[in-house]
Order: structure tokens, then sequence, then C-alpha cells
């Protein structure tokens, strides 16, 4: 007899919950995490007040995302005095970032980093038995390759796939390359293997995710190699990706989306800045000249691509002239959409080592409210672009304001509102778009 029959799962019967906050990786790894934790017998609760385990997926990229995770760690105060026993988690960047203070806080039972995930049954254990359970160590070669995550996003119909982890970009105001480690790509056979069994279980989109997804490298399997994988599961299965560095857009990947239609034609690509000076300060490796180089490469290959990008308001030393430059920048290429951010800076990074911020907090507010007016147009025009035009969109559920509507997105990546009728999840439908907002088109169901 096997006495490991015999010894009950570590976690048997015991309802965790996670929350998480930040970026689609953070999302992806807490599938990660419950696949790993249900391995040995927790139970995801959706109900916080159900939970015996808490963990809280967390992000350090801007200070105001990790002053919204404190927050929240207090309210955590008062379940802890109502339920004896609860265990509180703190996985994740902040956990990485910030081990020595999460240690003092009496009300934090574990502390995991984003590569001690397959510590968590352990580090639980030990907190069920009074010590505080701790891995932040990161590794060089920890991809969670071969582990299933299991979903928590329940449409059905999409889904993350993380494919390396890590970056080596050092950018000069993030601080990713210290909570998250050095790059590393995961293997491509496990790739292809687990967007092959979410399709089969009828998902019909992937996003293939990582920090730096141009530089994947697994053998002699690079990026656009490994979408023409993905792609090829099935013409009927949608391809996606998140997030590229300018630098690393080759020609190459581009003529793979334009080979294969059911990769989709939306491209994300941080830009960051429009002026030199300040990629350059940044650290980013490119200038606006090269950045504008690769906009015209995508509108060559792709022409029917969407473009949409992040900028950073108001970083060290920026001056009227180079904020002047970024906002041309946005002109210049029609971003589609855009995550607009002002920059905060990171304890450790190189800028919050060797540059002064030095741009007022009320300068760089008004500064990024000029960018995200300028966007507001410039989506709205993007959208106006779109009215007329015959789109394929795949339905990912019912739209927020009525029952009777549904809500897809286009290739380009752009939300359409259609009537239901018998439509149902997981559905392509052609669509002719009749109206929009800067946020969403208006679609009718071609016959
Ligand atoms: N301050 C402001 N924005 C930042 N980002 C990353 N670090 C910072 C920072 N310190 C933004 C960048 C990046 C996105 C994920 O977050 O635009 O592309
Ligand atoms: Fe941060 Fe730059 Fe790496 Fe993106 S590419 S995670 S902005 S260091």
């Amino acid at each position: 007899m096997n006495i490991n029959n015999l010894r009950p799962a570590v976690g048997a019967g015991c309802k965790v919950h996670i929350e998480t906050y930040g970026c689609q990786m953070n999302f992806a790894d807490s599938e990660v995490v419950l696949a790993i934790l249900q391995k040995e017998g927790y139970i995801y609760t959706e109900d916080i007040a159900q939970a015996e385990v808490i963990l809280v997926n967390t992000c350090s990229i801007r200070d105001n995302a990790e002053q919204r995770i404190w927050g929240r760690l207090n309210e955590f105060r008062r379940y802890k005095r109502a339920r004896k026993g609860l265990i509180v988690g703190i996985i994740g960047c902040m956990a990485e970032r910030l081990k020595e203070r999460l240690l003092d806080e009496e009300m934090v039972n574990v502390v995991a980093g984003p590569d001690a995930f397959r510590d968590l049954p352990h580090l639980i254990r030990m907190a069920r038995e009074g010590q505080k359970g701790i891995n932040t160590k990161l590794s060089r070669e920890e991809t969670y390759a071969e582990i299933s995550p299991v979903r928590l996003d329940k449409n059905g119909v999409t889904a993350f796939v993380s494919i390396m982890r890590g970056c080596n970009n050092m950018c000069a105001y993030c601080v990713v390359p210290y909570t998250r480690g050095a790059e590393r790509s995961r293997d491509w056979q496990t790739i292809v293997h687990e967007v092959e069994e979410l399709f089969a279980a009828g998902y019909r989109e992937v996003t293939l995710l990582g920090q730096n997804v141009n530089s994947y490298k697994c053998g002699e399997v690079g990026f656009p190699e490994l979408m023409a994988k993905v792609a090829e599961v099935s013409p009927l299965l949608r391809v996606r990706f998140s997030t590229s560095h300018p630098k690393d857009m080759s020609d190459e990947l581009l003529q793979v989306i334009a080979a294969y239609p059911n990769i989709c034609r939306a491209i994300h690509l941080p830009a960051q800045s429009g002026s030199s000076r300040m990629l350059a300060l940044m650290n980013r490796k490119y200038t606006r000249e090269w950045y504008l180089g690769r906009i015209e490469a995508i509108r060559k290959y792709i022409p029917d691509c969407a473009i949409t990008t992040d900028l950073i308001a108001g970083f060290c030393t920026e001056t009227e002239e180079d904020h002047q430059m970024t906002l041309s920048l946005m002109r210049e290429v029609g971003y589609a959409s855009a995550f607009m951010f002002h920059y905060s800076e990171r304890p450790n990074t190189y800028s919050a080592r060797h540059l002064a911020d030095d741009v007022s907090p009320e300068e760089k507010i008004r500064r990024l409210n000029e960018i995200i007016a300028l966007q507001n147009e410039l989506s709205l025009e993007s959208n106006r672009r779109d009215v007329g035009g015959e789109f394929e969109i795949l339905l990912e559920g019912t739209s927020k304001r009525s029952d009777d509507k549904m809500f897809g997105r286009t290739s380009q990546n752009k939300v359409v509102i259609i009537d239901r009728r018998y439509h149902r999840v997981g559905d392509y439908v052609r669509v002719r778009v009749t109206d929009c907002s800067s946020a969403t088109l208006m679609g009718q169901e071609i016959e």
C-alpha cells in the first residue's frame, strides 16, 4: 500500500479566495496559483466571507496601485477579527518588493513572490501552524510550464496564456525587472498543448502574455514561429498577444501576423513618450523616428491593424516641449486607444536613484489630462472611421447596460454591441457598424 494515499492532501477541503490587482499577467498568475492549490485539495470560493485563506495577488507598478492594496489590507483586519484562524497571504510583485515590511505586519501570514507559487501549499501550512510562511526567491528557470491554469475568468471563450516571465529591459522608471526577475521563456510545446486544450474546451480566443513577447526564445522557436504554431491550432481560434517592445517589433513578426487571418489585427506598442530625449533617459533603446518607422511597417504589412499604446506624462526632466512631442506623436500615429499614466517614482529603479523627479505633481496631472483629452478625440475619430464598415466579432458576454444586448470584439479589439436575438457567447457574428462613441461601436448583424 502506498502510504501517501493515506495522507490527506495538505489543503483538503480548505476554502481559498484570490483577489487580483494589476496587469493581465497577474490575472494569469492567479490561475496558476489556483491550479497549484487545487492539486493539494484546496477549494476555490468566490465569496471572501467563506474563505479560510485569502490570497492577494499584488501590483507594484505605480505608487497608487500599492496604496490601493494597503487600503484593502486594512479592511482585512476586520475579517481577521471576525474569523479566528483566517490566513492572509500577499503574493506577487508587492510581496517581492516589500518583504521586510510585510514581515512586520502581524496581519499578514504568508508572503510569496512571483517565482515562489509552487511553495504556497507549504507556506500556508506553516502559517496554519502559527509561523510566517515566506518565500521571495526569484528564479532563472521557473515558468510554471506544465501547469494547466484553472480559469477564474469564466466567460469560457477568452483566455490568457503566459509564454514568458520576467523582463531584462531595465526601462529606467520600471520596477518589473526587480519584482519579476530575469526574462525566461516557457517551452513552446507546453504552450501549444495548453492552447489545444483550451480550444477543445470551447475557448475561441487566446492572448499570449509576457512583459516583452517579441523576445520569446525557446531553442529555434522565436516569437514569430510560436505565433504561427499557435495560429495553426485552429482557424477558428483567435490569437492575440501582449505586450511588445518597439525595439523588437520585427518585420518577420508582422509578416506572420499578416499571413494568418486568425491572428488579430491589433498591436499594442507602448511608446511611453514622443520625445527622443525622454526615450533615451527612459532607456527605451529607440528614438521617435525608429518608433514611427515601426508604425509605418505595421501599416504596410497589416493595413487594417489597430495600434494602441502606453504613455507616461511628466517623466524626470520632461519639458513642455517634450510633452508637446508626445501629443504630436499621438496625432501622427492616431492611436485607437491608450493606457496613460503620470510618472510615479518607484524605489530602487534607475530613475529613482539617478534622475530628478522634478516635474511637479500638478504639472504631471495637467499634462496627463491633456494626453487623455487628446486620446479621447483620437479614439472617437478611429471609431468613426469604422462606422459603415463590416467586421466579424466574437461574442464574449451580455452588455452591461441591457440584457437584450450582447458585446463582442472585432479583430482590432474594439467592443461592439449588438442585439442578443438567438446568439450565444462564443459565436462569431458578422456585423455592420452603425454608430459609435469614443469607447464602443454599435453594430447590426449582417444576415
Ligand atoms: N510610472 C508611471 N507609469 C509606469 N509604467 C511603468 N512604470 C511606471 C512608472 N514608474 C507604465 C508604462 C508601462 C505600463 C505597464 O505601466 O507605461 O508600459
Ligand atoms: Fe518595465 Fe520596460 Fe520591462 Fe515593460 S519592458 S516591464 S516597461 S522594464
